[in-house]
C-alpha cells in the first residue's frame, strides 16, 4: 500500500460542501491510476466525497451515483474517474465477468464504495479513506 501518511490528519466535515472539499483539496495528492477505497456505513457521505472529486476534476454536467449501475464512469474532467458502488453486490458474483481487478488499472482515477465486498487482490496504488459519522451528524474523514 501507498503510505497516505503525506495527507492530512483526520478533519472533521460538518456537512456534505465540506465533504466534497475535502475531496477537492486531495485532487493534486492523487497520482493518476490510484484506487481509493471508501469505507464508512451507509449513508456516511462516500458519494458526496466522489461527487466533489469528479466537480473537483472539472466532469461537466450532473454527477450521477452508481447505486443501480455497479460502476458509474465519470468522463470529461482533467482525467478518467470510474466510481463503483459494491454493495450490492452478492458473494457468490463472478469478479471476472466485471472485470475485476484489471479494470482497477486504470490512467485515471478510480473510487470504490463498499470495497470490503471484493475478496481478491488490490493493486499496491491503493488508498484507504474512511468516513465515520458521529452523533452530532457531523463527519470525520480519516486517510486509514
Ligand atoms: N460531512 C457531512 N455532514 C453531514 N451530512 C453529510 C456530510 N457528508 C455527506 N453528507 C450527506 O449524507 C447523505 C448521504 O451521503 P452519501 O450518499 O454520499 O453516503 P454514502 O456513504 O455514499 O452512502 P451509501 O453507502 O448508501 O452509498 C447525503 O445527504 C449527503 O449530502
Ligand atoms: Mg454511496
Amino acid at each position: 500500500m501507498i503510505t497516505s501518511a503525506k495527507f492530512s490528519p483526520d478533519e472533521i466535515c460538518t456537512d456534505a460542501a465540506a465533504t466534497r472539499a475535502h475531496a477537492a483539496r486531495h485532487l493534486s495528492l492523487l497520482s493518476p491510476g490510484t484506487i481509493l477505497r471508501l469505507h464508512g456505513p451507509l449513508g456516511a457521505g462516500k458519494s458526496e466525497w466522489v461527487r466533489g472529486l469528479a466537480q473537483a476534476l472539472g466532469v461537466p454536467g450532473d454527477i450521477p451515483s452508481p447505486t443501480f449501475t455497479l460502476c458509474q464512469p465519470l468522463l470529461g474532467g482533467q482525467l478518467p474517474l470510474e466510481h463503483w458502488d459494491l454493495y450490492r453486490l452478492e458473494n457468490a458474483r463472478d469478479w471476472d465477468s466485471l472485470g475485476w481487478p484489471d479494470c482497477l488499472i486504470t490512467s485515471g482515477l478510480v473510487a470504490v464504495e463498499w470495497p470490503e465486498r471484493y475478496p481478491g487482490e488490490w493493486p499496491k496504488n491503493t488508498l484507504d479513506l474512511t468516513l465515520t459519522p458521529q452523533p452530532d451528524g457531523s463527519r470525520i474523514l480519516s486517510w486509514r
